[in-house]
Protein backbone atom coordinates (compact mmCIF):
# COMPACT_ATOMS: atom_id res chain seq x y z
CA UNK A 1 0.00 0.00 0.00
CA UNK A 2 1.25 3.71 -1.06
CA UNK A 3 1.36 6.10 1.78
CA UNK A 4 0.92 9.69 0.82
CA UNK A 5 4.18 11.67 1.24
CA UNK A 6 3.02 13.84 4.11
CA UNK A 7 3.29 18.08 3.68
CA UNK A 8 6.81 19.60 4.14
CA UNK A 9 7.21 22.83 5.82
CA UNK A 10 10.58 22.43 7.02
CA UNK A 11 9.87 24.84 9.87
CA UNK A 12 10.66 21.84 12.40
CA UNK A 13 11.57 23.14 15.80
CA UNK A 14 12.70 19.42 16.68
CA UNK A 15 16.24 17.92 15.49
CA UNK A 16 14.81 15.03 14.40
CA UNK A 17 11.40 14.51 13.10
CA UNK A 18 10.19 11.47 10.91
CA UNK A 19 6.81 11.78 9.66
CA UNK A 20 4.85 8.77 8.35
CA UNK A 21 7.65 6.58 7.66
CA UNK A 22 6.41 3.47 5.98
CA UNK A 23 9.00 0.51 4.98
CA UNK A 24 8.64 -2.61 3.27
CA UNK A 25 10.77 -5.73 2.87
CA UNK A 26 10.37 -7.30 -0.64
CA UNK A 27 11.30 -10.64 -1.70
CA UNK A 28 10.35 -12.74 -4.72
CA UNK A 29 7.18 -13.56 -4.13
CA UNK A 30 5.78 -11.04 -1.62
CA UNK A 31 6.32 -7.25 0.04
CA UNK A 32 5.94 -7.12 3.77
CA UNK A 33 5.46 -3.76 5.45
CA UNK A 34 7.74 -3.50 8.57
CA UNK A 35 6.96 -0.15 9.16
CA UNK A 36 3.40 1.62 8.70
CA UNK A 37 3.31 5.64 9.36
CA UNK A 38 5.53 5.91 12.08
CA UNK A 39 5.98 9.49 13.12
CA UNK A 40 7.97 10.14 15.58
CA UNK A 41 10.32 13.75 17.04
CA UNK A 42 13.62 14.01 18.96
CA UNK A 43 14.04 18.01 20.44
CA UNK A 44 16.88 19.23 21.61
CA UNK A 45 18.80 17.55 24.44
CA UNK A 46 15.69 14.52 24.97
CA UNK A 47 16.66 11.07 25.19
CA UNK A 48 13.80 9.16 23.35
CA UNK A 49 12.83 5.53 23.36
CA UNK A 50 11.21 3.84 21.12
CA UNK A 51 9.84 0.27 22.93
CA UNK A 52 8.89 -2.81 21.66
CA UNK A 53 8.94 -6.36 20.95
CA UNK A 54 12.13 -8.07 18.80
CA UNK A 55 10.04 -7.67 15.47
CA UNK A 56 8.16 -4.93 15.80
CA UNK A 57 10.40 -2.33 13.46
CA UNK A 58 12.79 -0.78 15.37
CA UNK A 59 16.04 -1.53 14.02
CA UNK A 60 14.31 -0.81 10.64
CA UNK A 61 13.42 2.44 11.82
CA UNK A 62 16.74 3.43 13.12
CA UNK A 63 18.73 1.99 9.84
CA UNK A 64 15.95 4.21 7.92
CA UNK A 65 16.86 7.05 9.79
CA UNK A 66 20.87 6.78 9.62
CA UNK A 67 20.74 5.62 6.17
CA UNK A 68 22.16 1.96 6.35
CA UNK A 69 19.24 0.42 5.23
CA UNK A 70 19.36 -2.20 2.67
CA UNK A 71 17.73 -1.15 -0.50
CA UNK A 72 16.60 -3.46 -1.50
CA UNK A 73 15.36 -5.57 -0.07
CA UNK A 74 13.84 -2.87 2.00
CA UNK A 75 12.00 -0.02 -0.01
CA UNK A 76 10.64 3.27 1.40
CA UNK A 77 7.37 3.82 0.10
CA UNK A 78 6.50 6.79 2.38
CA UNK A 79 7.14 9.44 4.76
CA UNK A 80 10.19 11.75 5.48
CA UNK A 81 13.03 12.19 7.44
CA UNK A 82 14.11 16.10 8.72
CA UNK A 83 17.02 16.45 10.42
CA UNK A 84 18.31 19.66 12.09
CA UNK A 85 14.77 21.15 9.48
CA UNK A 86 16.50 19.83 6.63
CA UNK A 87 14.87 16.71 5.03
CA UNK A 88 17.72 13.69 4.84
CA UNK A 89 15.28 10.79 3.49
CA UNK A 90 13.80 10.17 0.93
CA UNK A 91 17.16 11.06 -0.73
CA UNK A 92 17.51 9.43 -4.43
CA UNK A 93 19.39 6.52 -3.70
CA UNK A 94 17.29 6.16 -0.43
CA UNK A 95 20.12 6.50 1.97
CA UNK A 96 20.66 9.27 4.38
CA UNK A 97 24.08 8.42 5.45
CA UNK A 98 24.43 10.90 7.99
CA UNK A 99 27.00 9.01 10.06
CA UNK A 100 29.80 11.46 11.39
CA UNK A 101 27.96 14.51 9.61
CA UNK A 102 25.79 14.79 13.36
CA UNK A 103 24.46 11.41 14.07
CA UNK A 104 26.18 8.38 15.26
CA UNK A 105 24.63 5.41 16.08
CA UNK A 106 25.53 2.67 18.95
CA UNK A 107 24.31 -0.70 17.64
CA UNK A 108 23.75 -4.00 19.69
CA UNK A 109 26.94 -5.50 18.66
CA UNK A 110 29.48 -3.22 18.50
CA UNK A 111 31.85 -5.73 16.05
CA UNK A 112 28.57 -4.05 13.50
CA UNK A 113 30.45 -0.75 13.28
CA UNK A 114 33.83 -1.08 14.73
CA UNK A 115 35.95 -2.06 11.62
CA UNK A 116 37.37 -5.64 12.03
CA UNK A 117 40.77 -4.50 9.88
CA UNK A 118 41.61 -1.70 11.79
CA UNK A 119 43.08 -1.60 15.23
CA UNK A 120 41.15 0.65 18.34
CA UNK A 121 43.77 3.17 17.68
CA UNK A 122 43.20 3.13 13.50
CA UNK A 123 39.86 3.82 13.99
CA UNK A 124 39.52 6.01 16.88
CA UNK A 125 42.01 8.17 14.85
CA UNK A 126 40.04 7.68 11.73
CA UNK A 127 37.25 8.85 13.87
CA UNK A 128 39.00 12.17 15.06
CA UNK A 129 39.89 12.96 11.69
CA UNK A 130 36.49 13.22 10.51
CA UNK A 131 35.42 15.24 13.41
CA UNK A 132 38.38 17.63 13.72
CA UNK A 133 40.64 17.77 10.24
CA UNK A 134 42.64 20.59 11.34
CA UNK A 135 43.75 19.37 15.04
CA UNK A 136 47.13 18.92 15.53
CA UNK A 137 48.58 15.38 15.58
CA UNK A 138 49.53 15.87 19.24
CA UNK A 139 46.11 16.97 19.99
CA UNK A 140 44.10 13.93 18.28
CA UNK A 141 46.19 11.54 20.76
CA UNK A 142 44.86 13.17 23.38
CA UNK A 143 41.56 13.16 22.48
CA UNK A 144 41.87 9.79 21.78
CA UNK A 145 43.43 8.90 24.63
CA UNK A 146 41.23 11.06 27.13
CA UNK A 147 37.86 9.60 25.29
CA UNK A 148 39.00 6.18 26.43
CA UNK A 149 39.91 7.24 30.01
CA UNK A 150 36.32 8.75 30.05
CA UNK A 151 34.95 5.61 29.31
CA UNK A 152 36.36 3.95 32.65
CA UNK A 153 38.88 1.90 30.35
CA UNK A 154 42.36 1.61 32.76
CA UNK A 155 44.54 -0.27 30.37
CA UNK A 156 44.75 2.31 27.33
CA UNK A 157 47.50 1.19 25.99
CA UNK A 158 46.75 -2.20 25.76
CA UNK A 159 43.09 -1.49 24.52
CA UNK A 160 44.46 1.09 21.49
CA UNK A 161 47.03 -1.83 19.79
CA UNK A 162 44.00 -4.41 20.14
CA UNK A 163 41.65 -4.92 17.13
CA UNK A 164 37.85 -5.50 18.18
CA UNK A 165 36.96 -9.08 18.55
CA UNK A 166 40.24 -9.15 20.81
CA UNK A 167 37.85 -7.52 23.31
CA UNK A 168 34.81 -8.55 25.79
CA UNK A 169 31.61 -7.28 24.54
CA UNK A 170 31.33 -4.71 27.78
CA UNK A 171 34.87 -3.48 26.50
CA UNK A 172 34.25 -3.32 22.46
CA UNK A 173 30.74 -1.20 23.71
CA UNK A 174 32.91 1.44 25.55
CA UNK A 175 35.46 1.59 22.91
CA UNK A 176 32.09 2.47 20.58
CA UNK A 177 31.23 5.27 23.29
CA UNK A 178 34.65 6.58 23.36
CA UNK A 179 34.11 6.87 19.24
CA UNK A 180 30.98 8.93 20.31
CA UNK A 181 32.73 10.95 22.18
CA UNK A 182 34.96 11.72 19.73
CA UNK A 183 32.68 12.72 17.22
CA UNK A 184 30.49 14.64 19.65
CA UNK A 185 27.18 14.09 17.60
CA UNK A 186 24.12 16.17 17.96
CA UNK A 187 21.59 13.09 17.68
CA UNK A 188 22.92 9.74 19.14
CA UNK A 189 20.95 6.34 17.51
CA UNK A 190 21.72 3.64 20.26
CA UNK A 191 20.17 0.38 18.86
CA UNK A 192 19.57 -2.09 22.06
CA UNK A 193 23.52 -1.01 23.18
CA UNK A 194 23.29 -2.95 26.65
CA UNK A 195 21.42 -6.46 25.40
CA UNK A 196 23.22 -9.70 25.46
CA UNK A 197 26.06 -8.01 28.13
CA UNK A 198 25.62 -9.29 31.63
CA UNK A 199 23.69 -6.84 34.44
CA UNK A 200 26.77 -5.06 35.74
CA UNK A 201 28.60 -4.78 32.82
CA UNK A 202 24.67 -3.30 31.07
CA UNK A 203 24.03 -0.87 34.06
CA UNK A 204 27.84 0.62 33.26
CA UNK A 205 27.03 1.51 30.32
CA UNK A 206 23.71 3.12 30.69
CA UNK A 207 25.88 5.37 33.04
CA UNK A 208 28.69 5.87 30.55
CA UNK A 209 25.83 7.03 27.99
CA UNK A 210 24.30 9.32 30.38
CA UNK A 211 27.36 10.94 31.18
CA UNK A 212 28.20 11.00 27.78
CA UNK A 213 24.88 13.22 27.37
CA UNK A 214 25.68 15.38 29.80
CA UNK A 215 29.18 16.19 28.43
CA UNK A 216 28.44 16.69 24.89
CA UNK A 217 24.91 17.30 25.31
CA UNK A 218 23.76 15.32 22.55
CA UNK A 219 19.94 13.96 21.83
CA UNK A 220 19.60 10.28 22.59
CA UNK A 221 17.30 8.09 20.74
CA UNK A 222 17.54 4.89 22.39
CA UNK A 223 15.77 1.70 20.64
CA UNK A 224 14.89 -0.76 23.07
CA UNK A 225 13.19 -3.83 23.87
CA UNK A 226 13.31 -3.48 27.75
CA UNK A 227 11.36 -1.21 29.36
CA UNK A 228 12.80 -0.99 32.12
CA UNK A 229 16.65 0.57 30.13
CA UNK A 230 13.83 3.16 29.06
CA UNK A 231 12.23 3.62 32.12
CA UNK A 232 15.83 4.60 33.36
CA UNK A 233 16.84 6.53 30.54
CA UNK A 234 14.30 8.25 28.71
CA UNK A 235 12.13 11.33 28.52
CA UNK A 236 9.47 10.45 26.67
CA UNK A 237 8.84 7.25 24.91
CA UNK A 238 7.17 5.28 21.74
CA UNK A 239 5.49 2.14 22.12
CA UNK A 240 5.56 0.46 18.79
CA UNK A 241 3.91 -2.86 18.21
CA UNK A 242 3.95 -4.92 14.55
CA UNK A 243 5.30 -1.95 12.97
CA UNK A 244 3.02 0.82 14.37
CA UNK A 245 3.38 3.30 17.07
CA UNK A 246 0.45 2.51 19.33
CA UNK A 247 1.55 4.74 22.66
CA UNK A 248 3.15 7.67 23.00
CA UNK A 249 3.71 10.42 26.35
CA UNK A 250 6.12 10.92 28.68
CA UNK A 251 7.83 8.36 30.42
CA UNK A 252 6.71 8.77 33.69
CA UNK A 253 3.48 9.40 32.59
CA UNK A 254 3.38 6.29 29.90
CA UNK A 255 4.54 4.49 33.14
CA UNK A 256 2.30 5.65 35.65
CA UNK A 257 -0.67 4.50 33.63
CA UNK A 258 -0.13 3.15 30.56
CA UNK A 259 -3.15 3.89 28.04
CA UNK A 260 -2.59 1.14 25.15
CA UNK A 261 -3.14 -2.42 26.53
CA UNK A 262 0.23 -3.70 24.87
CA UNK A 263 2.16 -1.27 26.74
CA UNK A 264 0.28 -2.81 30.28
CA UNK A 265 1.25 -5.79 29.00
CA UNK A 266 5.03 -4.76 28.71
CA UNK A 267 5.01 -3.07 31.72
CA UNK A 268 3.53 -6.17 34.13
CA UNK A 269 6.42 -7.97 32.48
CA UNK A 270 8.65 -5.83 34.15
CA UNK A 271 9.76 -7.69 37.79
CA UNK A 272 8.32 -6.16 40.56
CA UNK A 273 10.53 -3.48 42.73
CA UNK A 274 11.23 -1.49 39.48
CA UNK A 275 8.47 0.11 38.16
CA UNK A 276 6.01 0.62 40.75
CA UNK A 277 3.66 -2.31 41.14
CA UNK A 278 3.41 -4.53 38.73
CA UNK A 279 4.65 -8.19 39.27
CA UNK A 280 6.53 -10.67 37.08
CA UNK A 281 3.87 -11.80 34.14
CA UNK A 282 5.07 -13.50 31.13
CA UNK A 283 3.91 -12.32 28.56
CA UNK A 284 0.73 -13.54 26.73
CA UNK A 285 0.96 -14.31 23.37
CA UNK A 286 3.56 -14.58 20.72
CA UNK A 287 4.56 -10.88 18.76
CA UNK A 288 2.46 -11.02 15.03
CA UNK A 289 3.86 -13.00 12.12
CA UNK A 290 4.16 -9.78 9.35
CA UNK A 291 3.24 -11.18 6.46
CA UNK A 292 -0.01 -12.45 8.50
CA UNK A 293 -1.33 -9.46 10.18
CA UNK A 294 -4.35 -10.06 12.09
CA UNK A 295 -7.57 -7.94 10.91
CA UNK A 296 -8.22 -4.79 12.46
CA UNK A 297 -5.84 -4.06 15.50
CA UNK A 298 -2.89 -6.36 14.92
CA UNK A 299 -3.02 -6.44 18.96
CA UNK A 300 -6.47 -7.83 19.25
CA UNK A 301 -5.79 -11.98 19.60
CA UNK A 302 -3.72 -10.87 22.43
CA UNK A 303 -5.72 -8.55 24.17
CA UNK A 304 -8.09 -9.00 26.88
CA UNK A 305 -10.92 -5.81 25.77
CA UNK A 306 -10.84 -6.87 21.79
CA UNK A 307 -14.40 -6.55 20.56
CA UNK A 308 -16.06 -7.09 17.09
CA UNK A 309 -14.69 -3.34 16.16
CA UNK A 310 -10.62 -4.13 17.48
CA UNK A 311 -11.00 -7.28 15.09
CA UNK A 312 -12.48 -5.85 12.01
CA UNK A 313 -11.08 -1.91 11.91
CA UNK A 314 -7.09 -0.61 12.52
CA UNK A 315 -7.25 1.94 15.42
CA UNK A 316 -5.66 5.21 14.05
CA UNK A 317 -2.95 7.13 16.51
CA UNK A 318 -5.30 10.01 18.22
CA UNK A 319 -4.00 12.87 20.58
CA UNK A 320 -5.07 12.59 24.02
CA UNK A 321 -4.24 15.05 27.11
CA UNK A 322 -0.74 15.50 28.26
CA UNK A 323 0.71 15.37 24.65
CA UNK A 324 0.06 11.74 24.49
CA UNK A 325 -1.24 9.45 22.10
CA UNK A 326 -3.04 6.01 21.34
CA UNK A 327 -4.38 4.02 19.05
CA UNK A 328 -6.79 2.11 20.58
CA UNK A 329 -10.26 1.76 19.93
CA UNK A 330 -11.04 1.34 23.81
CA UNK A 331 -9.93 5.35 23.26
CA UNK A 332 -12.20 6.59 20.61
N1 LIG B 1 16.89 -7.68 5.44
C1 LIG B 1 15.64 -8.07 5.72
N2 LIG B 1 14.91 -8.75 4.82
C2 LIG B 1 13.64 -9.14 5.09
N3 LIG B 1 12.99 -8.86 6.24
C3 LIG B 1 13.68 -8.18 7.19
C4 LIG B 1 15.03 -7.74 6.99
N4 LIG B 1 15.43 -7.07 8.11
C5 LIG B 1 14.37 -7.10 8.96
N5 LIG B 1 13.33 -7.76 8.40
C6 LIG B 1 12.01 -7.97 9.02
O1 LIG B 1 11.49 -6.74 9.44
C7 LIG B 1 10.80 -6.88 10.67
C8 LIG B 1 11.29 -5.88 11.67
O2 LIG B 1 12.63 -6.19 12.00
P1 LIG B 1 13.50 -5.25 12.93
O3 LIG B 1 13.40 -3.85 12.44
O4 LIG B 1 14.85 -5.85 13.03
O5 LIG B 1 12.73 -5.37 14.33
P2 LIG B 1 13.25 -5.11 15.82
O6 LIG B 1 14.51 -4.31 15.76
O7 LIG B 1 12.13 -4.41 16.50
O8 LIG B 1 13.48 -6.47 16.42
C9 LIG B 1 10.99 -8.34 11.11
O9 LIG B 1 9.81 -9.04 10.80
C10 LIG B 1 12.14 -8.82 10.29
O10 LIG B 1 12.00 -10.19 10.00
S1 LIG C 1 -8.03 -1.58 19.83
FE1 LIG C 1 -9.08 -3.25 20.88
S2 LIG C 1 -7.76 -5.05 20.59
FE2 LIG C 1 -6.55 -3.25 20.11
S3 LIG C 1 -5.54 -2.78 22.02
FE3 LIG C 1 -7.40 -1.54 21.97
S4 LIG C 1 -8.93 -2.77 23.03
FE4 LIG C 1 -7.23 -4.14 22.55
MG1 LIG D 1 16.41 -4.71 16.55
Amino acid sequence: MFVPTPPKDNLSSNLLEVRGLTVNFETVDRSVEVLRDVSIRVGKEEVVGVVGESGSGKSTLAQAIIGVLDIPPARITGGIVLFQGKEILPSSDGKANFRGKGINMIFQEPLTSLNPVYSVHDQMEEAVNIAEPKMEKKEKEALIRNSLREVMIRDVDGVLNVYPHQLSGGMRQRVSIAMVLVQKPNLLILDEPTTGLDLIVQRRIIGLIMSLKKEILSSILLITHDLEVAAYMCDRVYVMYAGKVVESGSMKDVLKKPLHPYTTMLKNSVPEGYVNEGTLKVSSGAPPDLRHLPSGCAFHPRCQFANDVCRSKIPELKAQKDGREVACWLYE
